[in-house]
């Protein structure tokens, strides 16, 4: 039976990360600070037998003894209201802490798995995103700390295999929604759902003409797996390339909520990509990757979901 880490698992992603990992008869351990994760996203799992350490990522971890076969670093805060509130501990999670997984890695001879992000694009200047664009980030802006982290953490990795041989996996996730996200973490989806729920209006940052391309979380923990098996130690987009304005997302929302609200509209925040798009010539090419959820079904997942942690 293969062994793995989840540093990050009982977060929105990591957690149906653990489930996928379980469902393929993996021993999973959690590693995780529960700085924005919740426990209740993996009680299932602790009473299946999966082990759950509270800890963070950055601090000493030679307690961890291994075996590990895998390492999958999922442990970051990732919403921009968490760019405000806790820049440093981001950029020392992705720093510091990836550094102490990378080690563990060195140590036991498992792969490391980083979860990057789109956001190493920044306010993208190519449209889609291709894995060998090189991005356009405003280092010293409020988004900084969170896109810099992940530039790091990708320079990190291929640092760690290129000086000590060390396997690594670079997946640039795009934005990704699904059952399990906090309903006031501050995402478009999560926001959408809860003001429509509570029968609130729309806030549209902007003129809501932005694009994003949404992925649901079953797809991305479906290519993650794909890459971390594969021998392919470069950065690989995964997200969904259907790509829609926030305008036709709040639309969606609605038509999924049978619901119709006011939309308010308010500043877009700084450096706020305009354009968001994966290119996933290379998932699809090197791991048969491609998504299979469209938004529609996916947001019905995501309704059920918000309505029962919304009105119980
Ligand atoms: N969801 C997305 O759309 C998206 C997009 C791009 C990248 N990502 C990346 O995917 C990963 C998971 O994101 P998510 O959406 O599930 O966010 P999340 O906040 O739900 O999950 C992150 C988890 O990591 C834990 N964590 C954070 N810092 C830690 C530390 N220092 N030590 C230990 N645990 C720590 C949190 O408590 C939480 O459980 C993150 O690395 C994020 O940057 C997510």
């Amino acid at each position: 039976m293969r062994r793995a880490l989840v540093a990050g698992g009982s977060g929105f992603v990591g957690s149906h990360l653990c489930d996928r990992l379980i469902d393929e008869n993996y021993e999973v351990v959690i590693l995780d600070s529960l700085v924005t994760g919740r426990k209740k996203n993996i009680t299932h799992l602790i009473e299946k037998g999966v082990q759950f350490i509270e800890g963070n990522i950055a601090d000493d971890l030679s307690y961890l003894k291994g075996p590990f076969d895998e390492i999958y670093n999922m442990a970051s805060p990732a919403s921009p209201v968490d760019f405000k509130t806790m820049p440093i501990y981001i950029l020392e999670t992705s720093g510091q802490g990836h550094k102490n997984l990378l080690e563990l890695g060195k140590r036991t001879g498992a792969k490391v798995l980083f979860a990057s992000s789109s956001e190493v694009y920044g306010d993208a200047e190519k449209h889609p995103q291709k894995e060998d664009y090189f991005g356009n980030v405003n280092c010293a802006g409020e988004r900084g700390c969170y896109d810099e982290a992940k530039r790091f953490g990708e320079a990190l990795s291929m640092a760690y295999k290129r000086e000590h041989g060390v396997d690594v996996r670079i997946v640039r996730i795009f934005n990704t929604y699904g059952p399990r996200m906090r309903p006031d973490d501050g995402r478009v989806i999560p926001n959408f759902f809860s003001q429509v729920i509570q029968g609130k209006s729309l806030t549209i940052y902007g003129d809501g003409k932005q694009t994003r391309s949404l992925c649901y979380v079953t797809d991305l923990v479906d290519g993650i797996f794909k890459l971390m098996q594969s021998n392919c130690s470069e950065p690989v987009n995964i997200g969904n390339p259907f790509e829609t304005t926030i305008l036709d997302i709040a639309d969606s929302v609605q038509r999924v909520c049978g619901s119709k609200n006011e939309l308010i509209f308010q500043e877009l925040p700084e450096n706020d990509p305009k354009l968001r798009k994966p290119d996933i010539s290379k998932a699809s090419s090197l791991l048969s990757w491609k998504p299979q959820y469209s938004l529609k079904d996916g947001l019905e997942k995501t309704y059920e979901y918000f309505r029962a942690e919304l009105t119980q």
